[in-house]
C-alpha cells in the first residue's frame, strides 16, 4: 500500500512537473505561445501507413458538406499508424485550418501536455477530429456535417486499431458512442467504440477556460494510460 501511495504521488508530481499549464499560474501563457510541432510532421508514420493514405485519398478534395466552402486545408490527422492511443477532437480551429494539422493552436499546446503527462510523445499517438474541416467561427459542427465526415474517422480507427480512444469533449464522445449525454456523465469510465475501449474527457479548450476540470481530466487520462498499457 505504502509503495502504491508512493508511486501514485510520484506520478502526480511527474505530471505536475511535465504539465506547467495544469498547475503553474501563468502556465496558460506558455500554452498560448506554443507554436506547435513542425508542420512537416508526417501524416503517416510507421509500417502500414498505407491504409491511412488510402482513406485520405478517398476523401480527395472533399465537398460532402458545406464546411468545404470555408476551409483552407482538410485536417486529416497526424501521428503514428501504430498508435496505442487515438485522441479525437471536435474539428479544426483557425490555426489548424491554416496549417493542415490538428491541435496546433492554444488547445493543442495543452493537449501536448496532457499527452506527455501520461508518458507519451505527440508523435507516438494519433490525433484526429470528428470533422476534418473548420466550422465557421469555431461553431459546433452540425449533425449533417458530422454525418458526412464520421465514416472517415471510423476508417481511421479501423486502420490504426488503437488500444484506447480518448474522446476530447462531448462532440467526439457522443459522435462515436451514438448516445447524447453531457460530458460530465460520460467521463470517468470505460466505454467501447465497437470493440475498442473509449474514455471521454474534457476538451482541452474547455480546460483552458475551466482549469478546475483538470483534476477530473487527470483521472480520465490515467485511465487512458492504463488501458493503453493493456
Ligand atoms: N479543437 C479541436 O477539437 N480540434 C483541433 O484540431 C483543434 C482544436
Amino acid at each position: 500500500m505504502q509503495e502504491k501511495l508512493r508511486r501514485s504521488f510520484e506520478e502526480t508530481l511527474k505530471f505536475a512537473l511535465s504539465s506547467g499549464a495544469w498547475v503553474v499560474p501563468g502556465g496558460l501563457e506558455e500554452a498560448e505561445d506554443y507554436a506547435g510541432p513542425p508542420s512537416d510532421l508526417p501524416i503517416l508514420a510507421g509500417p502500414g501507413g498505407g491504409k491511412l493514405a488510402v482513406i485520405r485519398e478517398q476523401m480527395g478534395d472533399c465537398k460532402r458538406c458545406g464546411l468545404s466552402a470555408g476551409r483552407t486545408h482538410i485536417v486529416f490527422g497526424v501521428g503514428s499508424q501504430n498508435a496505442k492511443i487515438l485522441f479525437v477532437g471536435e474539428g479544426p480551429g483557425e490555426e489548424e485550418d491554416r496549417r493542415g494539422e490538428p491541435f496546433v493552436g492554444r488547445a493543442g499546446g495543452l493537449l501536448n501536455k496532457m499527452i506527455s503527462a501520461i508518458g507519451y510523445k505527440r508523435e507516438e499517438v494519433y490525433i484526429a477530429n470528428v470533422v476534418k474541416c473548420r466550422p465557421p467561427r469555431n461553431r459546433d459542427p452540425k449533425l449533417e456535417e458530422i454525418a458526412a465526415c464520421i465514416n472517415f474517422l471510423k476508417e481511421q480507427i479501423e486502420a490504426i486499431n488503437p488500444a484506447v480512444i480518448c474522446a476530447l469533449g462531448r462532440h467526439a464522445a457522443t459522435s462515436l458512442l451514438g448516445i447524447d449525454a453531457p460530458l460530465g456523465r460520460l467521463r470517468g469510465q470505460r466505454h467501447f467504440f465497437e470493440d475498442v475501449p473509449l474514455v471521454a474527457t474534457y476538451h482541452p479548450a474547455y480546460l483552458l477556460r475551466n482549469p478546475s476540470g483538470k483534476r477530473e481530466a487527470w483521472i480520465d487520462l490515467q485511465l487512458v494510460r492504463d488501458l493503453a498499457a493493456g
